[in-house]
């Protein structure tokens, strides 16, 4: 397995497949190394939701880097579809965020007036307007926020499409290969050790998502990215036709494009165990069922876990490792790293080609002290 490229990534989920698609036009000889099959974490365990004014409580750089990768979307599944014909089934029907409670009445109004003061273009629906939109909805449902340019994406075709075009553009994949250990001359990258043998690079990006923290751990670097468990269920969606993405307080559904509906998602501090749990179905099946009470009588297809990838701050973690030469973080995308994809590969590539950091310095690994007890 001994060879050389420009760049190693490591991990290959929805972040380290984007990045090193983004990377191999740029003339860089790419290398990723996947130490299951591509995408079978947390970025096959998803909804697909790309919702950043739902997901990001208030204005600020997270919510403008989710708007932005939003804004990529369109044109990066058009160029998939181009490039390897897998149509991602980009739906664009927009989000509907209900409230069926007096407390979560006063929590949708607040939610409505910032975003609306940021000029966002939202509208709020009485219960009668939005059972217009959604006649499955509870009778429960006294308002909601409509924003019609959310969206969701199939993640599963995602992952897929983008493997085809991580081979189209020359990128050497490896699957089913667990990188060990970083090699490294003092504090400069040399490339890895894998189960399978070295690779050597000059320039190595960690995109490992919950698994981040163990891989830098060896080198005395505390990244602090930590797993929460997601559990999420699908149903068949034969007879119950929902058009739109719909959030309440205790729980999601997202319509796809192949009858299925997708319902989730606890939060559960499990460290790496991604069972599905019986308090945990029953929880995701009990908030879909509140939300849209004709559900109960759907086909029940499957369920299954992930493992989000969430940071200290909540926010990503992105760019060089200070004190170190070519060892770059892409991680920490919690709950959003479909979303987040086009524009964290954009931003890794952009450091990559040019040293410029200057468009992710809110995400930036200096904001925190990186030193483990070991080297201070
Ligand atoms: P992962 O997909 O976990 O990929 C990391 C990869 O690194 C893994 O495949 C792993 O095997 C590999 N790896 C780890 N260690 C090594 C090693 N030593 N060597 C080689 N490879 C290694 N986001 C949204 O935007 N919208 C949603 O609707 C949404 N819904 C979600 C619902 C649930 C239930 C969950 C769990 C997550 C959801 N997310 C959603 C979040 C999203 O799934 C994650 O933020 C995203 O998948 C993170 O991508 P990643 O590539 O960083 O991590
Ligand atoms: N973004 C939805 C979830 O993480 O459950």
């Amino acid at each position: 397995m001994k060879s050389c490229s420009d760049i190693i990534v490591i991990g290959g989920g929805i972040i380290g497949l984007a990045i090193a698609t983004e990377l191999a036009p740029v003339g860089m000889t790419v290398t990723l190394i996947e130490k299951g099959v591509f995408g079978g974490e947390a970025s096959v365990a998803a909804a697909g939701m790309l919702a950043p004014l739902k997901e990001f409580t208030k204005p600020g750089p997270l919510l403008d880097m989710g708007i932005c990768s939003l804004d990529l979307y369109k044109n990066w599944v058009l160029e998939l579809k181009e490039a390897t014909g897998i149509d991602c089934q980009l739906s664009t029907a927009g989000i509907l965020t209900v409230a069926m409670t007096d407390m979560e009445e006063e929590w949708l109004q607040e939610r409505y007036q910032w975003q609306k003061s940021e000029g966002y273009d939202i509208r709020l629906l009485s219960g009668k307007e939005v059972q217009k939109q959604e006649p499955h909805l509870s009778k429960m449902v006294r308002q909601a926020i409509y924003s019609p340019h959310e969206a969701d994406i199939n993640n599963r075709l995602l992952v897929e499409a983008l493997v085809i075009q991580a081979k189209n553009r020359h990128v050497r994949l490896f699957q089913n290969t667990a990188v060990i250990k970083l090699k490294h001359t003092g504090r400069k990258m040399t490339g890895v050790v894998t189960e399978k043998g070295e690779l050597e690079a000059n320039h190595v990006i960690v995109a490992a998502g919950a698994w981040t923290a163990d891989i830098l751990r060896q080198v005395g670097v505390n990244v602090p990215v930590y797993p929460v468990r997601g559990q999420i269920a699908a149903v068949d969606s034969n007879h119950l036709p929902l058009s739109h993405v719909v959030f309440g307080k205790n729980g999601y559904l997202v319509p796809k494009q192949d009858r299925r509906i997708i319902v989730g998602a606890t939060e559960d501090l499990a460290g790496f165990d991604r069972s599905s749990t019986v308090y945990g179905v029953s929880k995701v099946l009990t908030g879909a069922m509140s939300i849209v009470p004709a559900i109960s009588e759907a086909p029940f297809l499957q369920a299954w876990a992930g493992l989000r990838p969430a940071t200290a701050d909540g926010h990503p973690i992105l760019g060089p490792v200070p004190n170190w030469s070519g060892l770059t973080l892409a991680c920490g995308h919690y709950r959003n790293g479909i979303l987040l994809a086009p524009i964290t590969a954009k931003l890794i590539a952009e450091y990559v080609s040019s040293d410029e950091t200057e468009h992710m310095n809110p995400f930036l690994p200096n904001r925190f002290s990186l030193v483990s007890s070991e080297e201070k």
